[in-house]
């Protein structure tokens, strides 16, 4: 297939270039500094917070899908999830791109966005540490990062794009198992980590799966 990697110099976005690469896919990487990609691949040089226009819709038109592993590299870089995937989502409609597979994080459920400021209290997925102390505590550390992908997956759910958001809980860089828990509209219960390898895994197999398309997908260990 042809894919368009978003972020493929970052911890998802590089397992999500390798792992597809491996595969044998076609794959075109979309990042800030190509100098920095982890294999000789086809790429796009472009800060999707000040896009070049021409670049990003010249690196995802004509794709089968696009892969995000977009994020925050710091504090002071939050808003780039919904600033970056609003100029993804846009240049996708621009080119007729359909499909769209990116990372969120798993309390996103019950975070506020402007158009769902009154989320549900707890996933249904959480047991009883994570709803009453782990959400809670993470929720407040990492608000302003938390809105951001909250705000990011609003775009995502009105953009008429073929999405789906895949929720992971901490990340670690423990290599790929393949061997994971995943849930359509939730968390999984006593769900703390995933590696990054897996939750690549998963993006690049729900590519060709139908029926998660306009699906939050839950993965944990
Ligand atoms: N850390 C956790 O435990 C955790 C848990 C759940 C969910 N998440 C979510 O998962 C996301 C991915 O995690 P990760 O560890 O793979 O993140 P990461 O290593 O920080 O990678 C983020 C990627 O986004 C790219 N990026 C940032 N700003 C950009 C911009 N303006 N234009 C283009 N690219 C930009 C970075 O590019 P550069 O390589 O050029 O910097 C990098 O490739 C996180 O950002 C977070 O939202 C994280």
């Amino acid at each position: 297939m042809k894919l368009a990697i978003i972020g493929a110099t970052g911890g998802i976005g590089r397992q999500l270039l390798e792992q597809s690469v491996d595969a044998g896919h076609d794959a075109t990487a979309v990042v800030r500094d190509p100098s920095r990609l982890s294999r000789p691949v086809s790429s796009v040089a472009v800060d999707l917070v000040h896009p070049d226009w021409n670049a990003l819709e010249a690196a995802v038109g004509g794709r089968d899908a696009v892969l995000s592993g977009l994020g925050p590299r710091s504090n002071s870089d939050v808003g780039v999830a919904s600033a970056g995937t609003a100029a993804m989502v846009k240049a996708m409609q621009a080119t007729g791109t359909r499909r769209l597979v990116l990372v969120s994080a798993a309390p996103i459920g019950t975070v506020p966005s402007p158009s769902h400021p009154h989320p549900p209290r707890h996933d249904p997925g959480d047991g009883f540490f994570m709803r009453h102390f782990f959400s809670p505590l993470t929720k407040l550390a990492l608000r302003n990062q938390y809105g951001d992908l909250a705000a990011m997956e609003e775009i995502v759910r009105d953009s008429q794009l073929d999405w789906t958001i895949v929720r992971p809980p901490r990340l670690t860089d423990k290599p790929p198992t393949g061997r994971y828990r995943t849930a359509y509209g939730h968390n999984l219960r006593r769900g703390f980590l995933i590696s990054r390898a897996d939750v690549a895994d998963l993006m690049l197999r729900l590519i060709g799966d139908p029926t998660s398309i306009g699906q939050v997908v839950g993965i944990a260990n």
